[in-house]
């Protein structure tokens, strides 16, 4: 649920753009999209909402900042992927990672190889214009998570705040992609729409806390154009779906971080803010281990 202004509300369609730059809402339906459909419309969704995403986000963000979740996590706090120390001598990779704020945060913090993807090219444009800004080079590649092109065990560890993981129909077949490239003993960390939040509508008021779809519908929330093709897409996985994903790619989940929400964070993001955000959870971080 990222792109209604950054993330869109699968359940309502309805969107509180901070931008106005967004590209236009299309028709909402619910339906399966395959992974060529659903990586066509977020390529092209991306590109075209990228300026207005930065606009909004880039601050919270940091230019070269770790941030998690809405919440605000970051992995100055959390460490899960582990001690800086440990991941100075590692090869690093991240997943969907936007303009790389999240790569650059651990490039700034020493740790000499990390790579970043995404999708869009448009977020890679603003990756480079912020190292531009900072003097501080992050490699990036355009490429879909769904199909990497790094050689089986290329890293020591995976990692994704919010990129990619949401919009993939096969939270399996993304799983075991991000697994085949981690080398044994590596580990894979990646936080997403916390699986609850699909049964609300996304509105961060009182009004968010009525359950509006069954949690067990895993029919793609979908904008469609006036042909029928889908301009925006996002898939639904429950908890078990996730849990069963990483089980199925042969990793050992080692834990499920549901982050709180911080007193003094009174920013509302889409259907995240602090009214929602003390009573349910919004993000779920998943940590897991190759063996
Ligand atoms: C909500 S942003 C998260 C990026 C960054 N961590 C941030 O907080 O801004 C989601 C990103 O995932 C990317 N994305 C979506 N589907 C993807 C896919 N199949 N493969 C790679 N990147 C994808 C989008 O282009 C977008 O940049």
């Amino acid at each position: 649920m990222w792109a209604d202004a950054g993330r869109r509300p699968p359940t309502t369609g309805g969107h509180v753009q901070e931008h106005d730059d967004y590209p236009a809402p299309g028709r909402v339906e619910r339906r399966p999209v395959d992974a060529d459909e659903s990586a066509r419309a977020g390529r092209s969704w991306w590109d075209g909402a990228a300026d207005a995403y930065q606009a909004d986000h880039g601050g919270f963000l940091g230019d070269a900042d770790f941030v998690w979740c809405p919440e605000g996590l970051t992995e100055a706090e959390a460490g899960l992927l582990g001690g800086l120390d440990d991941l100075r001598g590692r090869r690093v990779l991240e997943i969907g990672g936007g303009a790389g704020q999240c790569g650059r945060w651990l490039r700034a913090q020493g740790v000499g190889e990390v790579v970043s993807f995404d999708l869009s090219f448009r977020q890679l444009q603003h990756s480079r214009r912020i190292d531009e800004q900072l003097g501080l080079r992050l490699p990036v590649v355009q490429a879909d998570a769904q199909r990497l092109p790094f050689a089986d065990a290329a890293f020591d560890t995976v990692f994704s705040s919010f990129g990619a993981f949401p919009f993939v129909p096969s939270a399996d077949d993304a799983l075991a992609e991000a697994t085949r490239v981690l080398r044994p003993g590596g580990r894979l960390v990646f936080s997403v729409t916390h699986p609850v939040r699909w049964s609300f509508p996304d509105d961060p008021t009182e009004h968010g806390f009525t359950v509006r779809q069954s949690y067990f519908d895993r029919r793609a929330y979908v904008e469609e154009d006036d042909h029928g093709n889908a301009v925006y897409v996002e898939h639904h996985h429950t908890v078990g779906d996730w849990v069963r994903g990483i089980a199925g790619a042969g990793l050992v989940l080692g834990d499920l971080v549901e982050p709180e929400w911080p007193p003094g964070n009174d920013r509302v993001w889409g259907g995240w803010g602090p009214v929602r955000g003390r009573m349910i959870p919004g993000t779920a971080i998943f940590s897991a281990d190759k063996p």
